[in-house]
């Protein structure tokens, strides 16, 4: 079966299609075919190297934490899962830079990290929503709750994780200012949760926030790391959230707690879907909410690109040049 793997670090040409031998799913395991793989901002983060690996990973590496498929076989010890099942993931249960391995026509995957997919969500809705979703679901499950009244600022608006979070904020009564890099995104963002949008790149957003909330945001749910952390602590009402889930931009550089302090007593978190929502029931809840979400209209997925898996270096040259709104597919 084929398989995109890297064999060292590097920009999207170190992509490539490897043909493996898949061994019978061991007795724990499930063998999925994969029809549908979501590419994630973390897959660049692996392929190049930066931001979390480390002292490095062991070569080849097949990238990838997220899909949706068919189970194909299942081990001796599996219960729960047969052969034609839909299912889906997001990480395997060990750190997603680690345990990668989605980016490939199929896969044995511990039973343990699956979720049955219900009859009306396709296996492309799923893909697209998971491994983003459960990222949702952390921050606003574990940082900050949305309150009917609250403002919230969602950093780069339009972007997989941002255009959920934007639309699950509003759902919870939230009045959302959204950053985006351009005017296409700004539509896109208004669609999709966000009131308000700042054109970050040409606009000053703490200005722009606290002229829309005089007192300060809430709460700033913050992707995009580098380029707006630390300018973000003044859009915060006193005793606000700061949540950064991501470095789009690059790592948040080091800095004084104290800030948090004078800033206004800030709360500082830095939250990861890995480690929300890890047992069978919690994530079976947790993805449950979100199929809810989506079938109420709560939120609506966008799959902005859909490429061929063969057309990977494209798809990750596009997305990490910020080209993508909402979530991009690989389709072996
Ligand atoms: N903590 C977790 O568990 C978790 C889970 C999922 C993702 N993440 C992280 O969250 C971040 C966003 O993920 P995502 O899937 O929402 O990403 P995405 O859909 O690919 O969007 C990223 C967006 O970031 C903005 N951006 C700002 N500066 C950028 C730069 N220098 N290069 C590229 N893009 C830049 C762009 O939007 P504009 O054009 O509007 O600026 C871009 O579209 C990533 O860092 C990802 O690794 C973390």
């Amino acid at each position: 079966m084929k398989a995109i793997a890297i064999h060292r670090n590097g920009g999207p040409e170190v992509l490539e299609m490897i043909d493996i031998e898949l061994p019978p799913p061991g007795p724990a395991q499930v063998r999925v075919r994969h029809t549908a793989i979501g590419l994630n901002f973390s897959d660049i983060n692996v392929r190049n190297g930066g931001f979390y690996l480390g002292s490095g990973p062991q070569f080849p590496v097949i990238l990838g934490n997220e899909a949706a498929g068919v189970v194909q076989a299942v081990g001796s010890e599996v219960q729960g899962f047969k052969a034609g099942d839909r299912v889906a993931y997001a990480g395997t249960g060990g750190l997603f830079f680690v345990d990668t391995g989605a980016y490939a026509e199929q896969r044995n995957l511990p039973a343990s990290c699956l979720v049955k997919l219900p009859d009306d969500i396709s296996d492309r809705q799923a893909a697209a929503l998971l491994l983003k979703g459960l990222t949702a679901s952390v921050i606003i499950h574990r940082c900050y709750r949305p309150q009917p009244g609250d403002v919230i600022l969602v950093h780069a608006a339009a972007s997989g994780v941002g255009s959920l979070l934007a639309q699950w904020a509003s759902h919870l009564g939230a009045t959302v200012i959204g950053t985006v890099g351009t005017q296409a995104k700004a539509e896109f963002a208004q669609a999709h949760g966000c009131r308000h949008t700042v054109l970050y790149r040409s606009e000053d957003f703490v200005a722009a926030t606290r002229r829309i909330a005089p007192q300060g945001v809430a709460a700033v749910f913050d992707g995009v790391g580098k380029d707006t952390f630390i300018a973000s602590f003044d859009c915060v009402r006193p005793f606000g959230a700061v949540v950064n889930y991501g470095n789009a931009s690059g790592n948040v550089p080091p800095f004084n707690l104290m800030l948090l302090a004078q800033k206004g007593c800030l709360a500082l978190h830095r939250p990861g879907f890995g480690f929300h929502a890890v047992t069978p029931e919690t994530r079976a809840e947790a993805c449950g909410e979100l199929f809810e979400l989506v079938r109420s209209g709560a939120i609506k997925l966008e799959v902005s690109r859909t490429y061929a898996l063969k057309d990977v270096a494209q798809a990750h040259a596009e997305a990490e040049q910020g080209r993508s709104t909402g979530s991009v597919l690989l389709i072996p």
